[in-house]
């Protein structure tokens, strides 16, 4: 499973960058305004750091100016991924982008069916929101496994990215179910490799180990 960042601070990033665990990475209008920075400057920033796909999300909400809007972004960077809302503007503008050669990754997924009309539009990417269904009492990952079931039925390229995560089993959830790429906030990323019994079995080591130094001074 790829494992992209989802977030647009580029401290977090670089750190998971320097772990090789930044395969990407997906922002949204939210994580960059919690930036408080300019948004192109920023992805480009983002660009420099990963040479993965790199989401950046139109705000326009008309089909030209979202297009137009695309194209400027996708000028950023050759790793820069258009992120476009689904919907009947959201997949004119996937048809036409994608015709461009400009990739796109489709968001704010919530069922199977618009992922089958997403990826029938010859989306590169899609992302279903998980966490966020999870918050309505919903189980956002059996939307992961409709949608893989579905897209591997018809043959259908679309990657799904599993999004809105929110801690470490949703991770592993998204993992056993084969899902090719998961976009993490860099909080639950870099509690995957804690364990409280590994951090317990290294000081016990240590203080054996210190111990026997010790006995042999
Ligand atoms: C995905 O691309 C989105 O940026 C993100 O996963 C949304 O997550 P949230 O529901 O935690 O805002």
């Amino acid at each position: 499973m790829k494992f992209f960042l989802d977030t647009a601070n580029t401290d977090d990033i670089r750190r998971a960058a320097d772990l090789g665990l930044a395969d990407g990475v997906t922002t949204n209008p939210s994580l960059v305004a919690r930036e408080g920075r300019d948004f192109e400057p920023l992805i480009k920033e983002i660009c420099s750091i990963v040479d993965g796909p790199v989401s950046a999300e139109v705000t326009a909400e008309e089909l030209d100016p979202m297009v137009e809007q695309a194209r400027r972004l996708a000028d950023l960077a050759p790793n820069v991924i258009v992120k476009i809302p689904v919907g009947e503007v959201g997949l004119r503008a996937v048809r036409l982008l994608e015709s461009e050669g400009i990739r796109t990754n489709v968001t704010l997924v919530f069922s199977p069916l618009q992922a089958l009309l997403v990826a029938r539009a010859g989306a590169s990417y899609l992302s279903p929101f998980i966490g966020r269904l999870d918050d309505i009492g919903h189980t956002g990952m059996d939307l992961v496994e409709q949608i893989l079931e579905v897209l591997a039925n018809y043959d259908l390229p679309s990657q799904t990215i599993v999004a809105s995560i929110r801690h470490p089993l949703h991770v592993l959830q998204a993992a056993l179910l084969g899902a090719p790429i998961a976009t993490i906030p860099p909080q639950v990323l870099f509690k995957l490799l804690h364990h409280p019994l590994t951090d317990t079995g290294i000081e016990r080591f240590m203080k054996d180990w210190n111990t026997l130094l010790g006995r042999n001074r």
